[in-house]
């Protein structure tokens, strides 16, 4: 039973877990949180490198046949490196900017992420190559992955309120959101945007694409490691499991070694 390797700084990237295993259920998946080390998007590029590499690592030791990198941050960070130096297919994060682009009507779309990923010379590249003839607003959104990491749903709208209004008082129709951790409360974002403005979560086509490449698909279970305490993690996912059901079977162990 080999495995598809996914990882994140924390829980965000479950947000792909949940769309692949809704296309493919009973698909074996090992997921990492590295939330000794979270937030990644609030650290240096080279610190969340090494992390991405030394996750892809133990991943790999573990049978993986396929490593996502369900985080924008260690995307933005460690993609290109990952892909160099790994001999399986690696999968990343980018920012749907492409899609968005696509589909606004006003001309103006914004884009929820992280300091690591909004400054990473990948999101400036996506821009120039998909949004040459729209507005793009980004918003970096300090705190807001932390508090959907620690379940603290004031928080959430505090923060999450805040940075949606500022970008639909600019007039965009369509956020991209470009942090796994904010498809976990899309529902809640959506409802702050209000009826007229659309989001757009890559994490369905992200979970396309690792099907897509994937050199074997085994059935197996939903492994879910921790570099941080696995009690808490454990609350945490029975929480997101009333949102997410297929969260509810997983197998929480701590992440050794890594
Ligand atoms: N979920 C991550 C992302 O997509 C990072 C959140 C964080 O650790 O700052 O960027």
């Amino acid at each position: 039973m080999a495995p598809i390797g996914v990882f994140d700084s924390g829980i965000g990237g479950l947000s792909v877990v949940v769309e692949l295993l809704r296309l493919r259920p009973g698909t074996a998946v090992r997921y990492v949180a590295d939330q000794a080390h979270a937030p990644y998007g609030e650290r240096d590029l080279e610190t969340v490198r090494a992390r991405a590499e030394a996750i892809a690592e133990s991943l790999l030791d573990r049978g993986a046949t396929t490593i996502v990198v369900a985080c924008h941050s260690a995307s933005a960070a460690a993609l290109d490196h990952l892909r160099e130096r790994l001999d399986v297919p690696v999968v990343g994060m980018e920012p749907a900017v492409k899609p968005a682009a696509a589909e606004t009507r006003s001309g103006i779309v914004g884009v929820l992420a992280t300091d690591a990923t909004l400054e990473a010379h990948r999101f400036a590249a996506v821009v120039d190559r998909h949004a040459r003839d729209v507005a793009v607003v980004a918003r970096s959104c300090p705190g807001l992955a932390a508090a959907i990491e620690r379940g603290d749903g004031l928080a959430v709208e505090r923060l999450g309120g805040g940075y949606v209004a500022d970008l639909t008082a600019r007039g965009v129709d369509t956020i991209v959101l470009g942090c796994t951790h904010y498809g976990l409360v899309a529902d809640r974002l959506a409802r702050y945007a209000g009826p007229g403005v659309r989001l757009v979560d890559p994490a369905p086509a992200v979970a396309r694409r690792t099907l897509e490449v994937a050199p074997t698909v085994d059935d197996g279970p939903l492994v879910v490691t921790t570099t941080g305490d696995p009690r808490r993690l454990r609350r945490r996912l029975g929480a997101l499991a009333e949102r997410h059901p297929v969260l509810a079977d997983a197998e929480i162990e701590r992440e050794v070694g890594t």
